[in-house]
Parts: structure tokens; C-alpha cells; sequence
């Protein structure tokens, strides 16, 4: 793919507070780099293939003083990524505190899933405030900011204030999560500060538009003035581009992935272990807005409705640990961990065991032989921005096609065919286990059928397209006409969401 406009003068900022790789000190008082996961840092890395970027973000754990250098200078040359230092206090109320425990699940509409400590709120301001702090220094005339997620919503405000002197600057947002409607919007602290920051962009960018759409709804309903129409918001002289831009998957480099001895040495022991059963397959961080406990029952249902199937399916669950210091993360492995077990117990035999659990994080090479091992992939979330995992799925499928089960509440389900999926409802346990039995009934034809269907998207909407046009809708300020999908332009969609009074241009 072609890079970004070759007249464009000035360099790329990303911002988001997970850098692409997680530091942890080793013994020796040395320090041990690994990829992060999460499909925040998965799609950033199909931008690298468009523009250069320097990526700002906090590197996991507190550094001392000592070794700071070090570690900015292994960063810088290895990754062109700055890390922004915080103690382990600060980082623990931004991060598990505030980020991890008010916005993620309110921005999942899971408000009961929500904590709060009064020193939260300030933790994530100041963090905010020391994110700017840091990327100041090195903005010139003529840059984008881009910056991702909800752990930095008040930065964009915060960087347009301070770097009101710089040139043709521009700045942006994306947020990764699903958007929630205004009434969990509303619970939110700060709800005005994040509109307000997020109106400071030039362009705020979600996976769908159906979230730019509740975007744009909170906002007229936090922020009085704010104007409307299809594709931006007024406010205050500003003009705001908002749209949906969803992400997507290297396939060709899963594919390659495939194709290494590594991981056709892993598949081929999978096929041996797994041997005349078919497999579903999960792979999930082990949080509560995937669906894990609802995916375990509905299997469990599955075999004791059909009995005949007992010995001859697994279900291979993979947890990637993910915030466990958060305490809904540590109640819902023991949630999960109890599930296991019980189905284990109630459906296992000297010979078989239905549900294979790894808490872990495995390497790429065999994740890609578990995903081209697998007959059913099944994404459960009972809300998810948008989740690669089921394109990743595809993208390793291309000799067995196998099913695609998706869950209605994912965002997936606005950019990939839904004729060509099992779509079912995680919290309908019995017609859920009765999707795992046509998924795994499944002929040929229709699985090749719509197998190639889900693979053109796949391989159409990369994540390199995604941050190019990104970019180039904050380069040129208009939205270009097609941003997701070939055959289902979300602009269409959005028009057709919009009252005819609404549709016209709206002066500021
Ligand atoms: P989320 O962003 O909520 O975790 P997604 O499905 O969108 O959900 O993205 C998950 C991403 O994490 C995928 O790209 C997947 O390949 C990646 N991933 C899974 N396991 C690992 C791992 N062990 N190390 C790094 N990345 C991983
Ligand atoms: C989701 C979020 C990302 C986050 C990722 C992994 O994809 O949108 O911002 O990086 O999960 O979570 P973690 O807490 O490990 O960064």
C-alpha cells in the first residue's frame, strides 16, 4: 500500500497510554521487552506500513531514576516509541483506578461493573496533564497528534490549549471502545471536560457509526450550542469531523505467520492431539465484556442437549491475562475458572476433556495454528469496540473454512457480512447452544460460500487503510466517501439514521 500524501510537510505523534511493547525487569537488573496485546497495539502496526510514526505511551511498570535512560534509549532505538514515566501510585489510580474501573465499563454500559475512590479522577487528570507534559517538547508546525483510547479523553483539549502557537497542527482522536448512548454517557465524570477535549480535535474517529452517532448525540446533550450534521459538530467556531473508521487485520501477514515451520509444526500437534474432533475455538483477554461465562454454558448446554456430540468436540478456550489487578478481572477468572471445572466434571470422560482452558499468553506462531486448526470460532462479548480476533480467525481459515459464530453486541457485526456468520445472542443460553450445533453442522458449500464473503472484507479493509485514510481525513478535513466496507458504505447507513431536518449543513 502506498504511504500517506507525499506533500504532507510535517511527522506523526501517536499517543496512547499502552506502548506496542510491555517491559518487566529481569534479574540481572536488566529488562525484558514483549509485545503487548490487545487490538489497540494489533492495529497500530499496519499504520507503520503507511507513515513513520513516534509512538508516546506509559511502559507498564514504574521505572526507577536510575534506569531511566536506559530504557528511553532501548525504546527510542528500537521501537522510535517515547516512554512517559509515572509512579506506580499515579499509574495505579489512572490505569486500574479510573481508566480500568469507571470508563471501561461505563463505556461498555456495564455500570455495575464500575468502582470508585475520590483520588481517581484527580490521578486521571494529572496523568493527562503529564501525557501533554511530555509530547510537548517535541511538536512542531505542521504535525498530526494522534491520539488513542480512553485512558488520554482530556489530552486532545489539553494539547490544543498549550499548542495554540503551532501551525497548521493538527490533532486527533480515535477511541476503540464502542461509544455508549447518552443515558451511560451521562453517568460519566467529566462528561463536559471529555466533550469539550474531544471537540478540540480536527477529526474523532470510531469503529462504527453507529458510536459516532451516540458521540454526536452526547455531546448536543452535555455541551449546549453544539450543532449538527451527518458527518461533524459545531461548537464554539470549531468544525469536527466524526465518524466510524473501522480497523482491521494484516491477513497477508497472518497467512505468512501460517506458512513458518514454527507454527505448522504447532499445527500439525494440534491436529494430531485433536484427532477425528472438531474443534471450537475462543480466543479472549479474560475480561467480562467477552462473554467467557456465557460461551462455557452455552456449551455445556450444547452437550446435554445433544449427547450424541460428547467425545467429539472440545472447546479450546484461550484467557490472554489482562488487568488482574483490578478486582472485577480477578472475580471473573474465578468465575470462569468454576465454569471450567463444572463442565469439565459434568461431561468429561477417562478419555476426553471438553474444555481445554490456558490462562496465558501464547506466541503468534501458535496462535495462528490454533486459529487454522479450528472448525467454529466463537466470539462471545456481550459488548466489544469491534474485535480482530474473528478477522484474524478468517484470515488463517483459507483451507479449512471454518464457521464464524458471532455475538450480536460486537462491533464485527457492522463490518463483516452478518449473512455469513451464525449470529446468535450470548444471553440466550439455549438458542445459543443450538448456533454451536448448525455451526458444527455446517456443509462445505455454505461454509466456502461464506468463508470467501467474510475474506474480502478481511483482505480489503486493512488496518493500514484504516490509518491511512485516518490520517488523510485530518490531512484534507473532508471524509472521504467510502471508510469502511465495500459493499455496505457506513456512510449510507449514517445518512439513513439521520431525521431529514438534521441533514442539511448546519451553520456554526
Ligand atoms: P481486545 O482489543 O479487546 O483485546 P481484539 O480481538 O480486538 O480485542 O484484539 C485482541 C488482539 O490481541 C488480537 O490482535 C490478538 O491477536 C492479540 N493477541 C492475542 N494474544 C496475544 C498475545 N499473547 N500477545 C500479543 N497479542 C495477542
Ligand atoms: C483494548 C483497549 C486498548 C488496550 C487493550 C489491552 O483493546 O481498547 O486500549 O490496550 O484492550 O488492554 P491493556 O489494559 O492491557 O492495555
Amino acid at each position: 500500500m502506498d504511504g500517506i500524501d507525499p506533500d504532507f510537510e510535517g511527522r506523526v505523534l501517536v499517543v496512547a497510554n499502552r506502548l506496542p511493547m510491555t517491559i518487566k525487569p529481569k534479574d540481572d537488573g536488566e529488562f525484558e521487552y514483549s509485545i503487548s496485546s490487545g487490538g489497540l497495539v494489533a492495529g497500530m502496526k499496519g499504520l507503520a506500513k503507511v507513515v513513520d510514526f513516534k509512538w508516546f505511551g506509559w511502559p507498564g511498570i514504574e521505572v526507577h531514576r536510575n534506569d531511566k535512560d536506559k530504557v528511553r534509549l532501548h525504546l527510542a532505538d528500537n521501537f522510535n516509541a517515547v516512554p512517559i514515566f509515572l509512579s506506580n501510585d499515579l499509574a495505579e489510580k489512572h490505569y486500574n483506578g479510573f481508566s480500568n474501573s469507571i470508563l471501561w465499563p461505563l463505556l461498555h454500559r456495564m455500570p455495575e461493573k464500575a468502582g470508585s475512590e475520590t483520588d481517581w479522577s484527580k490521578a486521571y487528570q494529572e496523568v493527562n496533564e503529564i501525557f501533554a507534559d511530555n509530547i510537548l517538547p517535541y511538536v512542531e508546525d505542521n504535525d498530526m497528534i494522534w491520539v488513542h483510547d480512553y485512558h488520554l479523553l482530556l489530552l486532545p483539549g489539553i494539547l490544543r490549549d498549550r499548542l495554540k502557537k503551532k501551525k497548521n497542527l493538527k490533532i486527533g482522536f480515535f477511541l476503540h471502545t464502542p461509544f455508549p448512548t447518552e443515558d451511560y454517557f451521562t453517568i460519566l465524570p467529566f462528561r463536559e471536560e471529555i466533550c469539550k477535549s474531544l471537540l478540540m480535535c480536527d477529526v474523532v474517529g470510531f469503529h462504527t457509526n453507529q458510536y459516532a452517532k451516540d458521540f454526536l448525540d452526547s455531546a448536543r446533550i452535555v455541551l449546549p450550542g453544539v450543532a449538527r450534521s451527518p458527518m461533524d459538530l459545531h461548537w464554539a467556531g470549531r468544525r469536527v469531523l466524526v465518524h466510524g473508521f473501522p480497523l482491521g487485520i494484516e491477513a497477508d501477514e497472518w497467512r505468512e505467520k501460517l506458512e513458518t515451520e514454527a507454527a505448522q509444526s504447532e499445527l500439525a500437534s494440534i491436529q494430531q492431539q485433536f484427532k477425528g474432533q472438531k474443534i471450537l475455538l475462543g480466543v479472549d483477554r479474560l475480561d467480562y465484556i467477552k462473554g467467557i461465562p456465557q460461551k462455557l454454558q452455552a456449551f455445556d448446554r450444547f452437550l446435554t442437549e445433544h449427547p450424541e456430540w460428547v467425545g467429539k468436540v472440545v472447546l479450546i478456550q484461550l484467557a490472554i491475562p489482562t488487568r488482574a489487578d483490578v478486582d472485577t478481572y480477578r472475580v471473573l477468572r474465578e468465575e470462569v475458572e468454576q465454569l471450567v471445572g463444572r463442565v469439565n466434571g459434568k461431561h468429561a470422560t477417562f478419555k476426553y476433556t471438553p474444555v481445554h482452558y490456558l490462562y496465558r499468553s501464547i506466541k503468534p506462531d501458535l496462535l495462528s495454528a490454533l486459529y487454522a486448526a479450528a472448525d467454529v470460532c466463537v466470539i462471545s462479548s456481550v459488548r466489544d469496540g469491534l474485535n480482530l480476533v474473528s478477522y484474524e480467525y478468517v484470515a488463517c481459515q483459507g483451507k479449512k473454512k471454518g464457521v464464524m459464530m458471532m455475538s450480536n453486541y460486537v462491533g464485527a457485526m457492522k463490518t463483516l457480512p452478518p449473512s455469513s456468520m451464525v449470529v446468535f445472542n450470548p444471553w440466550d443460553t439455549l438458542r445459543f447452544a443450538e448456533k454451536i450445533n448448525q455451526a458444527l453442522n455446517m456443509g462445505e458449500e455454505e461454509r466456502e460460500k461464506r468463508y470467501k464473503e467474510i475474506m474480502k472484507i478481511v483482505d480489503t479493509w486493512t488496518s493500514a487503510k484504516w490509518g491511512k485514510i485516518f490520517l488523510e481525513t485530518m490531512m484534507e478535513g473532508e471524509i472521504p466517501k467510502n471508510v469502511g466496507m465495500p459493499d455496505r458504505d457506513p456512510l449510507e447507513e449514517w445518512q439513513s439514521d439521520v431525521p431529514d431536518s438534521e441533514t442539511g449543513k448546519v451553520e456554526p
